[in-house]
C-alpha cells in the first residue's frame, strides 16, 4: 500500500487533504488523473449497469434529506457501530468488531478498554441561521434512500416494472471510528448503487444473478478472479434492513476486505417508508390490478474502494534493460490517458508533426502530448499513469507518415500510418482484455 499510496502522490492521482495544514486524516483530494481515473471506473459501471440493461433507469437524489428519512430507514437508531475507548495512556479509539474476539486490552498501548458502547455514524449538521433541535439533518450514509423515497416519482415516469432497477452514483458520508489503509475507509466516499425491484418470489434468483454479473464486471476490467471472493454475512454482521448478504471481497494489501456489498434488503424500506410517510409504496399491475411491495437487491459498491483494487491489482514492477519500471497495467477504458504522442527528438519538425497527430487523435480518444525530457523518462511517466499506447514520432514518420505504436504491457512496438491510429485505437479500446499480470 505504501507504494501505490507514493505513486499517487508523485504522479498526481490522490492527495491528503488540507496538506498545507498538516492534512486532514482519511480525507483524500483526487488530482488530474486520479479523477480521470475514477471517472472511468464510474463509467464502466454505468455502461454495465445502464447502458447495456434494457431493466435500469438512473437518478440522482441530493444528500441532504428529510430527517425522517433516517427515522423510517432505521438509520437514527439502528446504523451504529460497537465503540470501546482506551482507558489508558493513548485513549485511542477502536471498533469492538474489529479487534480479536474477547480483547479488553488497547492493541497500541495495553491500557484498559472501556465497556463497548453503540456509536451512530451519520454526520449531523443543521440547516438554516438556527441550529436547534428542528434544524437537524443529516448527511446521507448511504446513497439508497434517495431511490427509496422516489421509487413512486420513477414508477410513474420509467414505464418500468418490476424486476426493475434504480442507480445512482453519488457522495456518503460516515463518522468512522477508525479509518484506515489511504482510500479504503474514509469519511466521505462515493458509491455506485442499485435498487433493484423485483417480485418477492424472485429476490433469490436475482441476488444470485447479481452477484454473478458484478464478479463478472471486475474481472472484465482485469481484475485477476482469484484476487475476488464472494463471501457470505454472518446473522450477526447483517445490517439492520438486510436479510442476507454477500460481500464481493478483493485481496487487498491489508488482507480480504469489502468491495461491495450485495444484499436482499426484502421489502423493508419500501414498507418503513409507507409507515412514516403515509403514501402506498406499492407496484400496482395496471392489466390485473394486482398489488405488490416489491423487494429489492442492492449491490452497493464504493467508487473510491474499487479505484484503490483497480490500481492496487495493476500495479507492477519489472526491470527492462537494467532499469526498474514501475508500470500499472490498467485496463485501456479505465486508464486516464490513452496514449501519449511523443516525439522521438525536439527539433526537425518532429515536435510539430507530433502535435498534429496529438490534435487529431484527442478528438477521438483521451491523449497527452509530451515533449519534456528523455524519450525514456517520457516513457516511464506514461508507463506509471497506465496509459496503454505510446505513439512516437521519429524520423522515419517525416518521411512516410507512419508513427511507432508502442504497447504498455509488452513494449511490443508496431509501425501504423498515422492516419489509421484513431481507428486501430478505437477498436483496441473495446476487444475483450485480461490483465498481462495474468500470463
Ligand atoms: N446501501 C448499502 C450500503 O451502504 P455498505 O456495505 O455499508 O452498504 C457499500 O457500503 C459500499 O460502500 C462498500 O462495499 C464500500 O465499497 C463503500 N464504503 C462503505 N463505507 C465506506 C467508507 N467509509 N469509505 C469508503 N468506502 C466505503
Amino acid at each position: 500500500m505504501d507504494k501505490i499510496v507514493a505513486l499517487c502522490k508523485r504522479r498526481g492521482f490522490i492527495f491528503q487533504s488540507s496538506e498545507i495544514y498538516g492534512g486532514m486524516a482519511s480525507v483524500y483530494d483526487y488530482g488530474h488523473y486520479g479523477v480521470l481515473l475514477k471517472s472511468n471506473v464510474k463509467a464502466e459501471w454505468w455502461r454495465s449497469v445502464l447502458q447495456e440493461r434494457d431493466d435500469m433507469v438512473a437518478l440522482d437524489a441530493a444528500i441532504l434529506m428529510h430527517p425522517r428519512t433516517w427515522e423510517a430507514s432505521g438509520h437514527l437508531e439502528g446504523f451504529t457501530d460497537p465503540l470501546v475507548q482506551c482507558l489508558g495512556e493513548c485513549k485511542k479509539r477502536w471498533r469492538e468488531d474489529h479487534l480479536p474476539p474477547g480483547q479488553r486490552t488497547c492493541p497500541e498501548c495495553g491500557g484498559e478498554l472501556a465497556e463497548a458502547r453503540q456509536f451512530n455514524l451519520m454526520f449531523e449538521t443543521h440547516v438554516g441561521p438556527v441550529a436547534d433541535e428542528g434544524s437537524v439533518v443529516y448527511l446521507r450514509p448511504e446513497t439508497a434512500q434517495g431511490v427509496f423515497v422516489n421509487f413512486k416519482n420513477v414508477l410513474q415516469f420509467a414505464r418500468k416494472r418490476p424486476p426493475f432497477g434504480i442507480a445512482q452514483v453519488g457522495k456518503a458520508f460516515r463518522n468512522e471510528i477508525t479509518t484506515q489503509s489511504f482510500i479504503f475507509r474514509t469519511y466521505e466516499f462515493e458509491q455506485m448503487e442499485i435498487e433493484f425491484f423485483v417480485p418477492p418470489a424472485e429476490a433469490d434468483t436475482w441476488h444470485q444473478r447479481w452477484m454473478e454479473d458484478r464478479m463478472g464486471w471486475y474481472t472484465d476490467l482485469g481484475i485477476r478472479a482469484d484476487h475476488l471472493q464472494l463471501r457470505p454475512h454472518g446473522v450477526d454482521e447483517l445490517s439492520h434492513y438486510s436479510s442476507a448478504t454477500s460481500d464481493i471481497e478483493y485481496l487487498f494489501p491489508m488482507g480480504w476486505s469489502e468491495l461491495e456489498g450485495i444484499a436482499n434488503r426484502g421489502d423493508f424500506d419500501l414498507t418503513q417508508h409507507a409507515k412514516y410517510s403515509g403514501e402506498k409504496m406499492e407496484f400496482v399491475d395496471p392489466g390485473t390490478g394486482d398489488r405488490c411491495v416489491p423487494h429489492v437487491i442492492e449491490p452497493s459498491a464504493g467508487a473510491d474502494r474499487a479505484t484503490l483494487a483497480f490500481m492496487v491489482d495493476s500495479y507492477d514492477e519489472e526491470e527492462v534493460e537494467g532499469r526498474e519500471r514501475v508500470v500499472l497495467r490498467l485496463h485501456p477504458r479505465l486508464a486516464p490517458v490513452k496514449a501519449a504522442v511523443l516525439p522521438l527528438v525536439n527539433k526537425d519538425g518532429q515536435p510539430e508533426k507530433a502535435r498534429a497527430i496529438y490534435e487529431e487523435l484527442r478528438r477521438r480518444i483521451p491523449a497527452e502530448f509530451d515533449t519534456g525530457g528523455s524519450i525514456g523518462k517520457r516513457y516511464r511517466r506514461q508507463d506509471e499513469i497506465g496509459t496503454p499506447w505510446g505513439v512516437t514520432v521519429d524520423h522515419q514518420t517525416m518521411e512516410d507518415d507512419t508513427v511507432t505504436l508502442r504497447d504498455r504491457d509488452s513494449l511490443e512496438q508496431t509501425r501504423i500510418a498515422a492516419g489509421d491510429l484513431a481507428a486501430e485505437l478505437e477498436e483496441r479500446l473495446h476487444q475483450p482484455w485480461s490483465s498481462p499480470k495474468l500470463a
